[in-house]
């Protein structure tokens, strides 16, 4: 059979609100053309993250019900412990609420000096940590902590219509350069993103991974993954990369992994959980220092901020996520949006990756400049025309003024519509197709957008625009 269906069957439904193009004109107005400020209520197909969407299994959802919620030494704990080092490999674990807290931890420990008392001052200035594209989030902590992230993904990871089989790869030229510029002794950690979520959801290869730890081993810079969706990335290793068709993902997985001294992880994504993440490390000094800010904040260290219930989710999600049967239906539902789009003549970032398919705003919207947001025009559009529900990652995420105020626009103008595991139908994915034809019919009639309140940090998720 030619046709991949989902596999698996629906148990427990939600029912989604259909709205108006008038209501949901005045939605946009009162939430200032911000997606993230629409009441959820009021979006019919939500791609605004693959991100704690994911729907739980049965077999989840009787976990949870089995969690033990002791404050310490929670059966739960040693079974979440149990499935991510069976995957990971990693000696040590620090369970926290989510991705963001791994990444707080890890760079308030790696970018503090610790004085007698043992107390973190933070003695960011002057240090860098390279990754191939970070993540808003690990950019803000790094940046937060008074450091600066770099990223370094090869020339084509860059560039939307260019296809090439892993162009989450890192540049390992640019990484020895930028070793030799900066000094190893300023460079604490070297990151890396599977999938890259910023570079459009795209794979980093085996043999990059591998290359990047040998450069970093040769160095003496630790090396960390962030390991959001590894199993996708481990999924298009076994049927893009060469010699590893007949390998199992979870042997694929724990390869990746053996290269790397540790990794961040939010298991919102590939572990099909709601909430939740860790941070594991093989450095027993490394572990400690960061088991004290856990405990300062997070939690204690056998929950950190979880329900032992979340941890049981986690558990039984990272058994789950490493199903060849399931990584095929999901790469290749992604694939076939990226597909019907292409055909329609909606430009995306080729090939297709993992978690969501990015659309060119800057191809598709020509005459809106960087400076009048393309792709938060497109986000409003998308939402006004279809209820669907996106995310900008552009300028609105990653620009920058310069000293006179004005935009430095980030490499691409991308509208991403990530796709939550398990949850939408192909009929869902038919009808978003449909809303961008009609988009494309009447586009240069679509507003530029204009900013005008921002905070300082991670300013997509609370910024207010207007039309243009
Ligand atoms: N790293 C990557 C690559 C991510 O995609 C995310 C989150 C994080 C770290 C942080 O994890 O949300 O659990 O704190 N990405 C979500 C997204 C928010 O929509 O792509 P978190």
């Amino acid at each position: 059979m030619k046709t991949i269906i989902e596999p698996f069957r629906i148990k427990s439904i939600e029912t989604v609100r259909t709205t108006t193009v008038e209501q949901r004109e005045e939605i946009l107005k009162n939430a200032y053309y911000n997606p993230f400020l629409i009441p959820a209520e009021d979006v019919l197909i939500d791609l605004l993250t693959d991100s704690g969407t994911s729907a739980m299994s049965a077999k989840q959802w009787a976990a949870i019900m089995d969690g033990d919620e002791s404050y310490a030494g929670s059966k739960s704990y040693f079974r979440f412990k149990n499935a991510t080092e069976n995957i990971f490999g990693f000696k040590h674990i620090i369970p926290v609420h989510q991705g963001r807290a791994a990444e707080r931890i890890l760079f308030q420990f790696l970018l503090s000096s610790i004085d007698e008392e043992g107390r973190f001052n933070n003695a960011g200035k002057g240090k860098t940590i390279p990754s191939n594209n970070h993540f808003d989030t690990t950019r803000a902590n790094i940046e937060f902590n008074g450091a600066e992230a770099v990223d370094l993904v090869i020339e084509e990871g860059k560039h939307p219509e260019v296809i090439h089989p892993f162009k989450g790869n890192m540049d390992l030229k640019k990484l020895e350069a930028f070793i030799k510029k900066y000094g190893k002794e300023n460079i604490p950690v070297c990151m890396i993103t599977i999938t890259n979520n910023t570079g459009g959801g795209q794979p980093v290869s085996m043999e990059n991974i591998r290359e990047v730890s040998k450069i970093c081993r040769k160095n003496g810079i630790p090396f960390f993954i962030d390991a959001c969706r590894f199993a996708e990335n481990a999924y298009f290793i076994k049927i893009r990369e060469k010699g590893y068709e007949n390998k199992e993902i979870l042997d694929i997985c724990r390869e990746m992994f053996s290269y790397a001294d540790g990794c961040t992880m939010s298991a919102k994504k590939d572990a099909f959980a709601n909430i939740g993440g860790f941070v594991a490390m093989n450095s027993e000094d490394w572990y400690l220092n960061c088991k004290n800010l856990l405990i300062i904040t997070e939690g204690y260290e056998t929950y950190g901020g979880l329900a032992g219930r979340d941890m049981e989710a986690i558990a039984q999600g990272l058994e789950e996520i490493v199903d060849e049967g399931y990584l095929h239906y999901r790469i290749h539902s992604t694939k076939y949006l990226g597909d019907k789009l292409t055909e329609n003549g909606i430009p995306i970032i080729q090939p297709p990756g993992g978690h969501a398919i990015y659309v060119d705003a800057k191809g598709f919207l020509p005459n809106i400049p960087a400076d009048k947001y393309p792709g938060q025009a497109l986000t409003a559009e998308l939402y006004r025309i279809g209820g669907v529900r996106a995310v900008e990652i552009g300028s609105v995420m990653f620009g920058k003024y310069d000293e006179k105020g004005k935009l430095i626009p980030a490499d691409m103008e991308l509208v991403r519509l990530a796709i939550p595991r398990r949850v939408y139908t192909q009929s869902h994915i038919d009808y978003l197709i449909e809303v961008f034809c009609e988009i494309k019919e009447n586009k240069d009639k679509i507003h530029g957008i204009k900013i005008i309140e921002e905070p300082k940090f991670l300013r997509h998720f609370t910024a207010k625009f207007g039309l243009a």
